[in-house]
């Protein structure tokens, strides 16, 4: 053992440091928690009748956000009701519950969202005693994925062997398809034996003007992919770093195209500006894709689009004393960078920036400002590698392995951990990574704890 009392002393600062980490991360939850509990007791004044619980298991907020609506209609047409998040309970507490209400998406591969890892782990791995206790399930999904809406499923499955008792069969959402919602509604109504808010409104959309366009990759072997900035036509919403854009589809013949296409926010309000990265993608007959196409090739600067933001809790950021470590690729870069400039210019964690890209004389994204943020400390680190280039040709993955030791200093030293870019080429790749640096459990861990996200897609 040392007897150097320099070392001792770096040793105490080092353990004093990570406690405090610790102290920060627990209070910004709880404060968050307290914020939700504030915001559902408004729903379920205290009074006789028990609050219907209403549950949400999300990645990307759209579940929360109906979870949210339900318990307005229900509070409004006097049935009290509490939000709160599916991974918060305990089989115990859904028992308790009585009557429970879930909407609950799926992500990945047929996947459970990422909050709810310590959920299915534990709660969900065998039958749990849930005898008494009555359900309904809004199972939000994509039937363009192989494993449609199977969270949702599983998780019925899991609820009916542990006893539970459907109160109507479970209603899966196609890609936000109204007419599953409607009938959630009608559900509703039938439940508590009046008429819940008729017609959820639908998302209100603002209206936004394209201000800059800037081509980021000329000469890229990889698809094209451009920087847009839109400034707020009537009001500008608040949004904070993580947060998603949905842009409503262009009008063709004279009739806008139903649905939306999301987009991760790359600035942040007090910039006056909505910013994103959009990449022209193609479909298979060689078209460009409807909304990059049109976004990226056909709009032009000083035309209106209909955009709302929408909250994406499961990839908000720490907050600024937390080191924070970014990895991406490609257009992930927008989500990445709202989450450097929401701590820029302030004392923070340390801000650790890795990102892959196809070459670096094409595809260096908004390398003059990655090299300033570097010099005025707002990132503290950047890691870059060029998948294409002759003598480099690693992914961003790779960086993961190859700064093995550092990376788990900094996770030692309370560091949070957002991945952001493509699902397929990028967030498996560094998930193994980071399970090859850290190990399994200790990832997830991090999960668990909110200190390993994703904004993947
Ligand atoms: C949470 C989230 C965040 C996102 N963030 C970003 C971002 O920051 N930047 C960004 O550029 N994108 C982002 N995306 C992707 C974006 O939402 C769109 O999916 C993308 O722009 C393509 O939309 P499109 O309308 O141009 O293409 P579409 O016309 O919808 O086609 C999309 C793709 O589907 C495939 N496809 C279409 N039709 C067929 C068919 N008939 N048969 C087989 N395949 C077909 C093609 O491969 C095509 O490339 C994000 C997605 C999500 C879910
Ligand atoms: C990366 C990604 C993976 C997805 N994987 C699936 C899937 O395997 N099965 C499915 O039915 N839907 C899948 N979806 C669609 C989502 O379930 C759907 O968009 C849902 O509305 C998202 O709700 P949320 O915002 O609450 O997470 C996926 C969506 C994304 C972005």
């Amino acid at each position: 053992m040392t007897t150097d009392p320099v070392r001792w002393l770096w040793a105490a600062l080092a353990l004093v440091l990570w406690l405090m980490t610790i102290a920060l991360v627990r209070w910004s939850q709880a404060r968050a928690r307290r914020a939700a509990a504030a915001r559902s007791a408004a729903l379920a004044p205290a009074g006789d009748a028990p609050p219907v619980l209403v549950a949400f298991a999300s990645q990307t907020g759209l579940a929360e956000e109906l979870a949210w609506m339900t318990a307005r209609s229900l509070s409004d047409a006097g049935t009290p009701a509490r939000v709160v998040p599916l991974g918060d309970l305990q089989p115990a507490g859904l028992k308790a519950a009585g009557c429970l209400l879930i909407v609950a998406s799926t992500t990945g591969e047929g996947d459970a969202p990422d909050a709810l890892s310590r959920f299915v782990r534990q709660s969900m791995k065998a039958p749990a005693d849930l005898t008494g206790l009555s359900y309904g399930l809004l199972a939000l999904g994509d039937a363009t994925y192989a494993d449609f809406c199977g969270f949702g499923r599983a998780l019925d499955g899991w609820l009916q062997r542990s006893g539970a008792v459907a109160l109507f069969d479970r209603i899966e959402v196609d890609d936000g398809d109204t007419g599953a919602v409607r009938h959630w509604q009608h559900q509703l109504d039938l439940l508590i034996g009046s008429t819940v808010q008729a017609d959820w409104t639908p998302p209100a959309y603002d209206r936004w003007r394209l201000v800059e366009r800037t081509h980021l990759n000329p000469g890229s072997p990889g698809g094209e992919a451009w920087l847009m900035a839109f400034g707020p036509v009537d009001h500008a919403p608040a949004w904070v770093a993580g947060d998603i854009a949905e842009i409503g589809l262009p009008v063709i013949d004279g009739q806008p195209a139903p649905g939306s296409r999301e987009y991760s926010v790359a600035s942040l309000p007090g910039e006056g500006r909505a910013e994103f990265i959009v990449r022209l993608m193609h479909r298979p007959d060689g078209t460009p894709g409807l909304a990059s196409g049109w976004l990226t090739r056909e709009l032009a600067v000083g035309d209106a689009v209909e955009m709302r933001i929408r909250t994406n809790r499961s990839f908000h950021g720490p907050s600024p004393e937390t080191p924070l470590i970014l990895i991406g690729n490609g257009t992930g870069l927008a989500g990445l960078r709202a989450h450097w400039k929401a701590r820029a210019a302030r004392p923070h964690g340390g801000t650790w920036l890795m990102f892959g890209e196809r070459t670096r004389a094409h595809d260096a994204f908004l390398d003059a400002e990655l090299q300033a943020a570097l010099e005025s400390g707002d990132l503290t680190r950047l890691d870059r590698v060029f998948s294409r280039d002759a003598g480099d040709g690693r992914y961003v993955q790779k960086l993961v392995s190859e700064h093995a030791a550092d990376l788990s200093a900094w996770v030692d030293r309370g560091a949070t951990i957002l991945v952001c870019g493509s699902l397929e080429g990028m967030s498996k790749g560094v998930q193994a990574a980071l399970e090859a640096v850290l190990g399994t459990e200790r990832l997830l861990a991090l999960t668990e704890a909110g200190r390993y996200r994703r904004d993947v897609y």
